[in-house]
């Protein structure tokens, strides 16, 4: 084999020596990773070398790659950084990224038993693994697609096909407010109307209240309207909090509604004995939204969802053309592009299963575990802190929290935490950023990378602390 640009090819050696040098990137990146900002940006003036004319010609690798580091990779957020605490942080894994390499030049197209029976297997071996962890029937299965966004359209699209048919004008569908905005997107596109989402108030917990839901379900119902679906959350976003899963899994199961559990974020604190405590009743969910890319440490992007009747997968997304015809799969052997919207679709299951074969699942648990304790570092910490309230505990690894110096409006305090979170993060130092809970903007982090130490959560707090005191003197 000989190098041959006309041909997009390159010799052995090239392929080599590209990818060791691709590798050293990384891992120098990787290995300086806490001296480095959590996060860079820039505007499109100071990027503007980046926008050039197609080039006709090629150049060497190494120069390309030079480039990317010094122009491309300094602009962005650091994920995977330790002090990188704000929405939900993907914390990655080595092995992750490799078998994305390894996928990737292998060229796999997961779509259909015949076209990847190996790789189809694994991703039925890891459904299963997941299927046991969160206690679901044997019945259930599911499909990896890009992310918690896929996974709760996908869902929400079976719960459709499974309890409405085509009609479905009358439908209406029960949430809390503090559901992910996924859900309500995945709703529009799937052609519900606004005034078909009852978005429910949380309760002081931030759960979705059991009486308001009743009571919504009936009036509803006493006003001709079919009610069909409860999407409930195990670690909502913003404060980790659990809807009561088991009690709305029994109020689903006399209802005749389908329950969706958002638990893209919470759902793999089942691997630890604390969070499979608060995760309690999970395994009652029609449907579960559970993403690799967040607790369980794979590299974007990785979401997975599990329906408990995998037939229900089937019957949504199974179309067969004539093109497709000599390629029919069975429920022991799927085609996964019948369980989802993706016809074309990467070996995305490799990662999670080089992950946890090489580490187990013992050092992925005790992984997760760490972020519970860290969040408990942080609420700590905060409490010897004068002037910061605690607005929810720790709880699923995250903690809210706000300033409140005496004396100030409300208004005057929304605009210093979020000023606060602004600072430290264009300080690079960390990132933390805020929310708005109760009308109330507060600050939060979400602990769950285990790169994170206890040092690092501390030394974030008292900058924040320090940033908070220079914010108050200067207004
Ligand atoms: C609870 C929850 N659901 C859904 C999502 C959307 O997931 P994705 O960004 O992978 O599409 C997120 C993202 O953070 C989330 O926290």
């Amino acid at each position: 084999m000989h190098s041959d640009p006309k041909r997009l090819q390159l010799s052995p050696e090239e392929m080599r020596q590209a990818g060791y040098q691709a590798v050293d990137l990384v891992v120098r990146f990787l290995e300086n990773l806490r001296e480095l900002p959590a996060l860079e940006h820039a505007g499109r003036i100071e990027l503007g070398s980046l926008d050039e004319a197609m080039p006709a010609k090629g150049r060497p690798f190494v120069e390309v790659l030079a480039r990317l580091d010094a122009d491309v990779l300094r602009s962005m957020a650091r994920p995977v950084h330790p002090r990188f605490l704000a929405f939900i942080p993907s914390p990655g894994n080595f092995i992750g990224a490799v078998a994305d390499l390894i996928a990737h030049g292998h060229n796999v197209f997961a779509g259909s038993w015949l076209e990847a029976s190996g790789p189809s297997m694994v991703e039925v071996v890891l459904l299963e693994w997941l299927r046991k962890l969160v206690r679901m029937p044997d019945s259930a299965g599911g499909v990896f697609q890009s992310g918690g966004s896929m996974a709760n359209l996908t869902a929400l699209a079976a719960a459709r096909q499974t309890r409405l048919g085509e009609d479905f004008a009358d439908a209406t569908v029960y949430f809390s407010d503090q559901t992910h905005s996924s859900v309500e997107r995945a709703l529009r596109l799937l052609g519900f109307a606004r005034k078909q989402l009852r978005k429910l108030d949380s309760d002081d917990d931030y759960r979705l209240p059991l009486e308001a839901l009743k009571e919504a379900v009936s009036s509803d119902r006493a006003a001709g309207s079919r009610p069909f679906s409860v999407v409930a959350n195990a670690g909502t976003t913003n404060t980790g909090a659990v809807d009561p899963l088991a009690e709305l899994a029994a109020f689903c199961r006399q209802h005749d509604l389908w329950l969706h559990v958002d638990g893209a974020f919470g759902a793999a604190a089942v691997l630890c004995e604390e969070g499979r405590a608060l995760l309690e009743g999970i395994e009652h969910a029609d449907s579960l939204t559970l993403d690799p890319h967040k607790w369980l440490f794979q590299p974007f992007d990785c979401g997975c969802l599990l329906v408990r009747d995998r037939r229900h997968l089937l019957e949504t997304f199974t179309i067969q053309p004539e093109y497709l015809k000599d390629v029919e799969g069975s429920l022991r052997e799927p085609n996964f592009w019948d369980c989802g919207p993706e016809l074309t679709r990467p070996f995305r299951a490799l990662k999670l299963w080089m992950t946890l074969q090489v580490f187990g699942v013992d050092a992925v648990s005790a992984a997760i575990q760490h972020g519970f304790e860290l969040a408990r570092v942080a609420e700590a910490h905060l409490r010897t802190l004068p002037g910061w309230r605690i607005v929810t505990p720790a709880r699923m690894g995250i903690v809210s929290f706000r300033h409140e110096p005496a004396g100030r409006s409300e208004e005057d305090l929304n605009r210093l935490n979020r000023d606060i979170g602004r600072r430290i993060t264009e300080s690079g130092f960390a990132v933390v950023l805020s929310t708005v809970l109760k009308g109330q903007t507060v600050l939060r982090t979400c602990t769950i990378n285990p790169r994170t130490t206890r040092e690092d959560v501390i030394a974030t707090l008292d900058r924040l602390h320090e940033l908070a005191a220079r914010a108050t003197a200067s207004r």
